[in-house]
């Protein structure tokens, strides 16, 4: 089975660039199974219906967020409603949403998906991501060999020490949330493909996809400001994961970056 995972799609640039460029990348890497982290989607923080619904309608079957997850009001019904979005497992029970489930590949294998949110250097206060594993990996362990987790955090270490816990437990941890594409991909002694962030789909000139003039102001001056998100040329970051269906483990992981083509200038005669 092969499954590519698309690195955190921030606002409209983002989501364009998913559309413009999923299907020659579809055409190129042929995946039967394809997740995107969407906790961006949505003017560069969160994610509504109508963002998650224009990420799905690009080719991606499953969503997952992160500690942006509950940005927007609007979405707490959907994160209810629809099987194809979830939100970190580890947040506390009783919050909308779900953190995990079993998908169905193009030609009906089984794959789970699981979503964490990391704890070190973010703001909320989340269960033990590590000790929340345990319960959900031993859950699907019934459903399915093939397990990608999306393990969403700031840290390289935790993720790179969640990577090394999980492995031969899960078929890939891919990290996110830094919106930097790291080269450390690796398939791990157990047979699990672990990167630790595979970076963002969104707009190249900006610091992580906002307007870089806004970030600068913001170490210049410590004041707030309102981010937005930037403009212009977008890249594509993802990965792409060969699974064993029979073992659950990888054979392969390769990093992909696909840039938009720049706008083309007018021809003058
Ligand atoms: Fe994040
Ligand atoms: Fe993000």
């Amino acid at each position: 089975m092969r499954i590519l995972f698309i690195g955190d799609v921030v606002g409209k640039p983002g989501r364009r660039a998913l559309a413009e460029l999923l299907p020659d990348l579809t055409a190129d890497v042929s995946p039967d199974f394809i997740v995107a982290n969407g906790e961006n989607a949505a003017g560069g923080i969160g994610v509504t219906k109508e963002t998650a619904l224009e990420i799905f309608q690009a080719g991606v079957h499953v969503l997952t967020l992160g500690n942006h997850v509950f940005a927007r009001k609007d979405v707490y019904q959907f994160l209810d409603e629809d099987p194809r979005v979830l939100r970190p497992a580890n947040y506390p029970t009783g919050v909308p949403g779900r953190g995990w489930a079993v998908y169905s590949d193009e030609s009906g294998q089984p794959v789970g998906v699981v979503n964490l949110c990391g704890r070190v250097f973010m703001s909320e206060h989340l269960e033990d991501p590590f000790r929340v594993s345990d319960g959900i990996l031993e859950e699907l362990a019934a459903y399915t060999k093939v397990v990608v987790l999306d393990f969403h955090g700031e840290a390289t270490s935790e993720k790179g020490a969640f990577g090394r816990y999980a492995d031969g437990r899960v078929t890939a941890v891919v990290g996110t949330h830094t919106h930097v594409q790291t080269a450390d991909e690796r398939i791990l002694p157990g047979g699990t493909a672990c990167i630790t962030d595979v970076g963002m789909t969104g707009p190249v000139d900006s610091v992580i996809g906002v307007r870089k003039e806004l970030i600068i102001s913001r170490f210049l001056t410590q004041m707030p400001n309102k981010f937005e998100v930037a403009d212009g040329e977008s890249i594509l970051s993802a990965v792409l994961v060969e699974a064993d269906v029979s073992t659950g483990t990888a054979s392969k992981i390769e990093r992909i970056q696909v840039h938009q083509a720049p706008a083309s200038n007018p021809v003058v005669l």
